[in-house]
């Protein structure tokens, strides 16, 4: 399975999955990164792909004329690597209609979606006083955060969590399910 991955961060996500290609492969999974995609400049999770000498590129909003025209784009780039599946792994933009149209997208939260969807939502889970928060691995559609639920791990809230070190222990979680998805997915090709 032929995988794209879109990061705008640190890409430790990212890493989990390219940590986990051999043993995928040797269980009889198979699946490896692609390319990896930013929307912005000097991700570390670009920086993780090029440690490997897997092809990379930067797609940035603010370098095109419209948000359809960065739409096209990022389409026309990632087509040209002929992915299976594409997976949002912390991409902090709302993908488009083209490119949604092209490929079959997951994405990963770090919340217990339909809870606490967008940019924030370990910072909205804590202000809204949960105990329990987590993660969720889904298909992305043309909603935020809205798609069909594949997966989702729970994580306690802890005395004295902050922002930080909640994200922290929930992308614990969301590292290892994404890996055990992606290798199932790979195993069952039914979805494509
Ligand atoms: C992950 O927790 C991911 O769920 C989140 O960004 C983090 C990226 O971490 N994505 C979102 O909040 C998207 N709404 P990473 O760069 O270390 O993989």
């Amino acid at each position: 399975m032929r995988l794209a991955v879109l990061v705008s961060g640190s890409g430790t996500n990212l890493q989990a999955v390219l940590d986990a290609t051999e043993a995928a492969g040797a269980a009889g999974a198979s699946f490896e990164v692609v390319v990896v995609g930013a929307d912005r400049d000097g991700t570390r999770g670009v920086g993780r792909a090029q440690e490997r000498g897997i092809p990379t590129f930067v797609c940035r909003v603010p370098d095109h004329d419209s948000r359809a025209d960065w739409d096209a784009d990022l389409t026309r780039l990632v087509a040209a690597h002929e992915p299976d599946l594409v997976v949002s792994a912390g991409f902090m933009k709302v993908l488009g209609p083209v490119f949604l149209e092209a490929f079959r997208v997951v994405n990963t939260h770090p919340a217990l979606l339909p809870s606490f969807p967008g940019a924030h939502g370990v910072r909205d889970a804590l202000a809204h006083g949960v105990v329990v928060t987590g993660c969720t691995c889904h298909w992305v559609d043309a909603g935020v955060d809205t798609g069909p639920i594949i997966d989702q791990r729970a994580v306690r809230v802890a005395p004295g969590d902050d922002e930080g070190s909640l994200h922290e222990r929930i992308k614990e979680q969301e590292r290892a399910m994404l890996v055990e998805v992606l290798t199932s997915l790979a195993r069952d090709r039914s979805w494509r």
